[in-house]
C-alpha cells in the first residue's frame, strides 16, 4: 500500500513518528541516534527512516516547511499508516522577552494565520492544542536534562518573510512565546484524526533583538536535548 507521498507498506511505519522540518535532519536523527534503521520510503526527497530508540520502534520523517507540506505527511501517516503520535522537533523565533536563544519551548497550543483554524467548522476559530501526556513527557525530560523550558502558546505563521511584523507585539502581550511555521497544522491534523501531537521547539533566533548567531556545536547540543525531550514525549 502506498499513498501519493509515502511509498511503503503500512507496517513499515512505526506508530510513533519524530518529525523535524528538514529531511537531512531526519536522516541524521536516524543514523546518529537510532538503532536498526531502514529507509522505508523516499518520495520527493522526504525519507522515512524506521528503527528504534532504546528498543521502542519509531519512524523519523521530515515535514518539509510550512502547514501545507506538514499537513500532507501528517494526514497520510495518521489516516493510512496507523500512526498514533507525531512529535515535531524544530526551531522557532523568540517573541516573548521571557524566552532566550537556546531555550526550549513546548507548544501547549498554536495560534495561526493559516486557514486550518477556521476552515473545518464555519464561524469557529478552533483551539489547536497539544497532547497533554506527550507534553508532560517532553517537559519532564527537558528539565531533567537541565534545559530552560517554557510551556505556552506559539504562533504558526504561513510566512517566514512577512510585512505584518506589526502584529508581533499583540501576540507577545497575549503570552505567545515564539513563532514557527508548522505546529498549528500538526495539531489540526491530530484533532481531525483523533490522534496525538506535540511540537518541541528550540529558540534559534529572537525577534526582539535579532540575537541567534549560534555555532555549529551549540546547535548540535541544543538539538540533542530537544530530540531526547521529543522521544520522551513519544514514549510517554
Ligand atoms: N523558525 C525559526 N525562526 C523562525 C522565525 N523567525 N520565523 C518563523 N519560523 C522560524
Amino acid at each position: 500500500m502506498a499513498t501519493p507521498h509515502i511509498a511503503c507498506e503500512r507496517g513499515d511505519i512505526a506508530p510513533l513518528v519524530i518529525m523535524p522540518g528538514d529531511p537531512k535532519r531526519a536522516e541524521r536523527i536516524a543514523r546518529d541516534h537510532m538503532e536498526g534503521v531502514k529507509l522505508v520510503s523516499d518520495v520527493r526527497g522526504i525519507g522515512a527512516w524506521t528503527g528504534t530508540f532504546d528498543g521502542v520502534p519509531v519512524t523519523a520523517m521530515a515535514s518539509g516547511m510550512g502547514v501545507p507540506s506538514l499537513s500532507i505527511y501528517a494526514t497520510e501517516l495518521y489516516s493510512q499508516f496507523g500512526v498514533e503520535r507525531i512529535c515535531r522537533v524544530g526551531t522557532c523565533g523568540g517573541i516573548s522577552s521571557k524566552v532566550k536563544v537556546k531555550d526550549v519551548i513546548v507548544a501547549v497550543s498554536a495560534h495561526t494565520n493559516s486557514s486550518v483554524a477556521t476552515i473545518d467548522v464555519p464561524g469557529v476559530s478552533l483551539s489547536l492544542a497539544a497532547s497533554y501526556e506527550m507534553l508532560r513527557g517532553a517537559v519532564d525530560q527537558a528539565r531533567r536534562a537541565g534545559r530552560t523550558v517554557h510551556v505556552g502558546p506559539v504562533y504558526t505563521s504561513d510566512f517566514f518573510y512577512s510585512a505584518r511584523t506589526d502584529i508581533i507585539p499583540a501576540l507577545d502581550r497575549l503570552g505567545t512565546l515564539g513563532v514557527e511555521m508548522e505546529a498549528a497544522g500538526l495539531y489540526a491534523c491530530a484533532a481531525a484524526h483523533g490522534k496525538e501531537a506535540l511540537a518541541v521547539l528550540t529558540v534559534s533566533d529572537h525577534l526582539k533583538d535579532g540575537s541567534g548567531d549560534l555555532t555549529a556545536d551549540e546547535r548540535e547540543t541544543m538539538f540533542a536535548d530537544s530530540l531526547q525531550a521529543a522521544v520522551a514525549a513519544l514514549k510517554a
